[in-house]
């Protein structure tokens, strides 16, 4: 629903209570407590948790405080994705996670170059074991990785079952209670990728091995073993299955968990032991041991009558020592004796049975202890930075991650709870140091007033503990190392004669009658900053002394097990300088690990149980209010309030809200504090609303806040249309500026293309027109390469143009002129081109054709130039025939018989005497001629007999056939005239073989008029033709004058 995570305020308005445009379901309560209205309030703060605990959101900001409630259940928040979606982005900007404070320290580390730590808080059960995972498994997914060490992220993320299974244990609160304190410092190189690791462990809840409280367990690895073990192995071993025989598991009564399954994760461990590198020999000898403590524990005393104690499991003992590595007599005779020195002298004295159990009870201890702190120290070899990277020069940045047992308030509480409950006085001191130091320090970089904050310092309760000479540790070491009798009830006097007074303890006799009642006598209360807690005395002494004996550490340190030739050094055994006492220890190395956090950058992380019976989606106020209160969450918001209660740098705060205001939208170039003072007075704020600092603005109450989210929240459609706009129009501008530029490309590719080709063109011309110059001055040369081309081209230009222009027919005489080098081979060309076009004439000639030309040729012979008609006669066809075969009488051809006339024309024949015009029909066969009158056959002219044939050089038609003179029967020779006289001779004389034989007189013909008479024709030019008697008995003809011209 849109209106969850909305408040209907006093005016009516819906307002937006987050103040981020989250998905609704993330609007529930506020996600930052800074945001309360009502900071002062423990009920609003619970309230706030309890809503959004509702809704599976189980993270919840105070500023750069995570407080983390455990939901019991699995969430769908840790995918990869959701990994994805916090990287590189700030707080603010989405919902709270623990991905968004990894990934901001990292990027605080990466940045800033400065080392991190992220803290972990909070009670057994509150979930920091499995927040420190989900932080490891954020950097072992999202960092680069380094070629180096390519498997490292793996290794750390393996050495978690690992450390579970030796170190944590089904509690009361917790079925997975890590029993020791754990800081681990992931190692990241230059570019981020991470390089190494080293754990430092802290105070092994040792008791455990030998003791369980009703319905907790043992470390999960004895379970582990004997549940997921093989049968070879646990026969090697020496074990059973069942976990009730053995001693040191009964004490719980618990053997089996429902929410884990031991066979399962026997598995896992067995797996990440060799992803660590452990090898199967180290392997064995970790089993040998764990199994070792398991028959030290069925290890029995009996008391003999004189009060000695001796082992009365015999057997197992044979087990034990085969397992641990050491000679079986020399075991017994530890177990069973003490050994001391007096005055230099050695001295074996037998042991109670009381103090033999507890003997055996301290070996299983430290064998058990000391072979945690191998484990931890094999998994730093594993995962320690390599050389070559830790001297690459680049320099390595850190985030250590801090996971150590929250406050503990039991039924009973003992010396195991003091020093947990006093190490979180010490985190206490720090959180509230750093967290103070960084708000003034941020103010006083940021140049606003410091207004001082009320809190609650724990400093003296952290002096109560461990101050010197007057601290409970020092009371305790003292006691301890007192000669004299001492037990835990002289410790408590001791308490009570120095500290008697202190406004944080309280014993019985110190106390008031009411205090009283809850208190027994071996008890004492301190009064820590979380809440009051009652410790039983009882065990004090023995478990600060942590003494084991001396001989039993010197058949350890014999041991052929080299883990426990590791653990129990010789020197240790021969060493008589006592060591540090385990309160001590571990205020030292408490002191180390302050050192330690305090050099670098904090960033906490505050778990909160919701209940006591790990059910999921139950909240339990009651135990909630009280982790707050001792957690001190609303000190720690009262810190961040104590001023101001948001902050963010300029440009986040102008970038998110700069649509509000038209000067600052849609961008702001100017300086950034210019911008939000501009945005700031636009929206209203009031003076003392808000202040400016150098780099942030602060702004005092949430409600000013949330009025200008709830502005922006009405702004944002208006922005989304800017938006979508501009958008729109950035990607059509961009679509276009694509094409534009291919356009580009093609067209100037396309444009170079063709000016290449046109200059490679003029180049190659230019290289022609310099060639042909060239040539052309050198025409004259001999050949030579200078004008090759010239001639070459000269020659060329000819050829082609000869080709075009070539002679279509015989008569065209044309011919291009040739250049000189070609006058040879163009006289060839020109007689061939002639001659074949002469061929190719002759072969296209009809017969007839032929027939006329062979005729007009033989015409030519005879009359070219002789006759003035003849140039107009030549021009005409020569007939086949001048008459038709109709036209010749049939009797005439009968008359013929076989000979066909070939020829036949109409002739004017001229009397010899008188000169009388007849007409006539001169027909020619192939060997005579007749001249036919009609149907009569006048004359016939062998052509045998053909003397000649006579014609005038003139235009006329007259021709006479000369006939012998010899013949009498000839009456002389024949005068014709025929107005076809060319095409008749021609015929006539070529029929009768007599071309030789025709004469071309110019003036007059003479002819045979009869035997021994002659008559003359005689020609003369006139205007036209005529036939007529002359002068002198001669024929007179006028030829007309023929214009040849
Ligand atoms: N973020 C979480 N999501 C789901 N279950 C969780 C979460 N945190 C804790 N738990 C449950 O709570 C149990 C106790 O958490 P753990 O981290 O071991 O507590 P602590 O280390 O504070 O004692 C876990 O075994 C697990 O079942
Ligand atoms: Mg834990």
């Amino acid at each position: 629903m849109r209106y969850q995570g909305r408040e209907v305020d006093i005016e009516g308005r819906v307002r937006l209570v987050m103040e981020s445009a989250l998905t609704a379901r993330d609007r529930v309560g506020v996600q930052d407590f800074v945001l309360l209205e009502n900071y002062n309030s423990e009920a609003a703060f619970i309230e706030n948790l309890r809503r959004r605990f509702g809704e599976n959101l189980i993270y919840t900001y105070i500023g750069s405080v995570l407080v983390s409630v455990n939901p019991y259940k699995e969430l769908e928040i840790y995918s990869k994705q959701q990994m994805e979606r916090y990287r590189g982005v700030s707080f603010y900007e989405i919902s709270p996670h623990i991905y968004a404070l990894s990934d901001n320290t990292y990027r605080a580390m990466r940045t800033e170059r400065k080392d991190q730590c992220i803290l972990i808080s909070g009670e057994s059960g509150a979930g920091k074991t499995e927040t420190s995972k989900k932080i490891l498994l954020y950097y072992a997914v999202t960092c680069p990785t380094n070629d180096h060490m390519p498997a490292l992220g793996e290794r750390l993320l393996q050495s978690n079952p690992v450390l579970e299974a030796f170190g944590n244990a089904k509690t009361f609160r917790n079925d997975n209670s890590s029993r020791f304190g754990k800081y681990m410092d992931v190692q990241f190189d230059f570019r981020g990728a991470p390089v190494g690791g080293h754990i430092l462990n802290y105070l092994l809840e040792k008791s455990r091995v030998i003791h369980q409280n009703h319905g907790e367990r043992n470390f999960h690895i004895f379970y582990q073993l004997l549940d997921g073990g093989e049968d070879d192995l646990l026969t090697t071993l020496g074990l059973e299955r069942n976990p009730q025989s053995y001693q040191y598991l009964v004490k719980g009564n618990c053997p089996r968990l429902s929410s884990v399954s031991d066979k399962n994760n026997w598995k896992v461990v067995m797996k990440a032991l060799s992803v660590i590198g452990f090898t199967e020999e180290e392997v064995q000898k970790l089993l040998n041991i764990i199994a070792s403590v398991l028959h030290l524990g069925n290890t029995q005393f009996g008391e003999g009558e004189e009060g000695e104690t001796y082992i009365t499991t015999e057997t197992k003992i044979t087990n034990l020592t085969k397992l641990l590595g050491v000679d079986g007599s020399a075991l017994g005779e530890a177990l069973t004796h003490k050994k001391l020195t007096a005055k230099g002298e050695e001295m074996i004295t037998p042991l109670s049975f009381e103090q033999a159990v507890s003997a055996r009870d301290a070996l299983a201890k430290a064998v058990y202890g000391r072979t945690f702190t191998w484990l931890v120290e094999k998994i730093n070899q594993s995962l320690a930075l390599k050389e070559e990277i830790y001297h690459s020069g680049k320099g390595c940045s850190v985030i250590g991650l801090l996971d150590i047992y929250g406050f503990e308030v039991l039924q009973h509480n003992s010396f195991e709870q003091f020093c947990i409950n006093y190490c979180n006085e010490k985190l206490q001191q720090l959180f509230i140091e750093l967290t103070l130091r960084s708000e003034q320090e941020e103010y006083e970089t940021e140049g606003i007033a410091w207004e001082t904050v009320q809190y609650f310092d724990n400093k003296i309760i952290c002096d109560l503990i461990e101050e010197k000479h007057k601290g409970i540790i020092s009371i305790l070491d003292e006691e301890c190392l007192r000669p004299g009798e001492t037990c835990d009830v002289s410790f408590l006097e001791k308490l009570e004669d120095t500290l008697g007074g202190h406004p944080h303890f309280v014993t019985h006799k110190l106390a008031n009658g009411k205090t009283r009642r809850v208190m027994s006598r071996e008890e004492f209360r301190l009064l820590h900053y979380a809440g009051e807690v009652n410790y039983n005395v009882n065990g004090f002494l023995d478990k600060n002394n942590d003494l084991l004996n001396r001989n039993l550490k010197e058949v350890m340190c014999q041991s052929d097990n080299q883990i426990l030739s590791h653990c129990f050094r010789k020197e240790e055994a021969i060493d008589q300088k006592r060591p540090e006492m385990a309160a001590t220890q571990f205020k030292n190395s408490l002191t180390k690990l302050m050192e330690i956090l305090m050099s670098k950058e904090p960033s906490y992380v505050r778990c909160i149980k919701p209940n006591d019976a790990k059910q999921p989606g139950r909240f339990d106020e009651v135990l909630v209010r009280h982790q707050v209160k001792y957690l001190g969450l609303m000190e720690n918001l009262r810190v961040r309030r104590a001023g101001f209660a948001y902050r963010r740098r300029f440009e986040a705060f102008l970038q998110r809200y700069k649509p509000l205001c038209p000067e600052t939208w849609p961008n702001w170039h100017g300086r950034l504090s210019d911008g939000v003072s501009t945005l700031v007075n636009h929206l209203g704020y009031k003076a003392e609303e808000y202040k400016l600092g150098r780099s942030k603005i602060f702004i005092r109450f949430p409600k000013t806040l949330f009025n200008t989210e709830d502005a922006l929240e009405a702004k944002k459609p208006d922005i989304a249309l800017t938006l979508q706009t501009s958008w729109r129009g950035y990607r059509e501008r961009a679509k276009y500026q694509r094409i534009r530029r291919a356009v580009i490309v093609i067209q100037s590719g396309w444009r170079g293309m063709k000016a290449r080709r046109r200059a490679k063109r003029r180049r190659q011309a230019a290289e022609l027109i310099r060639r042909l110059i060239k040539g052309f001055i050198y025409r004259h040369e001999e050949f030579c390469p200078e004008n090759e081309y010239f001639h070459d081209h000269v020659r060329y230009s000819f050829l082609k143009n000869l080709r075009k222009n070539l002679p279509k027919s015989v008569l065209d005489k044309s011919w291009p002129t040739p250049p000189p080098s070609l006058i040879e081979a163009s006289d060839h060309l020109r007689r061939l081109h002639m001659r074949n076009m002469v061929t190719k004439y002759c072969h296209r000639v009809q017969p007839e054709w032929k027939k006329q030309m062979m005729q007009k040729v033989v015409a030519s012979e005879i009359f070219k130039d002789e006759k003035d008609s003849y140039p107009q006669g030549v021009g005409r066809l020569f007939l086949d025939s001048r008459l038709e075969r109709e036209q010749i009488n049939l009797k005439v051809v009968q008359t013929l018989g076989s000979e066909k006339v070939q020829y036949a024309v109409t002739v004017v024949k001229y009397d010899r005497r008188g000169f009388k015009p007849r007409p006539r029909q001169l027909l020619l066969t192939n060997t005579f001629a007749v001249l036919v009158d009609r149907t009569k056959i006048k004359q016939r002219i062998d052509y045998a007999a053909l003397r000649g044939i006579s014609v005038s050089s003139l235009s006329d038609g007259m021709f006479v056939l000369h006939m012998p003179n010899e013949d009498n029967k000839q009456k002389g020779d024949v005068v014709l005239h025929c107005h076809h006289v060319i095409e008749v001779v021609t015929k006539l004389s070529m029929m009768a073989s007599k071309v030789n034989y025709v004469n071309i007189s110019p003036g007059s013909i003479r002819f045979v008029v009869s035997r021994g008479k002659e008559g003359f024709i005689d020609f003369v030019r006139g205007s036209e033709l005529k036939v007529a008697k002359g002068k002198r008995g001669h024929l007179l003809v006028t030829a007309p004058q023929i214009n040849t011209a």
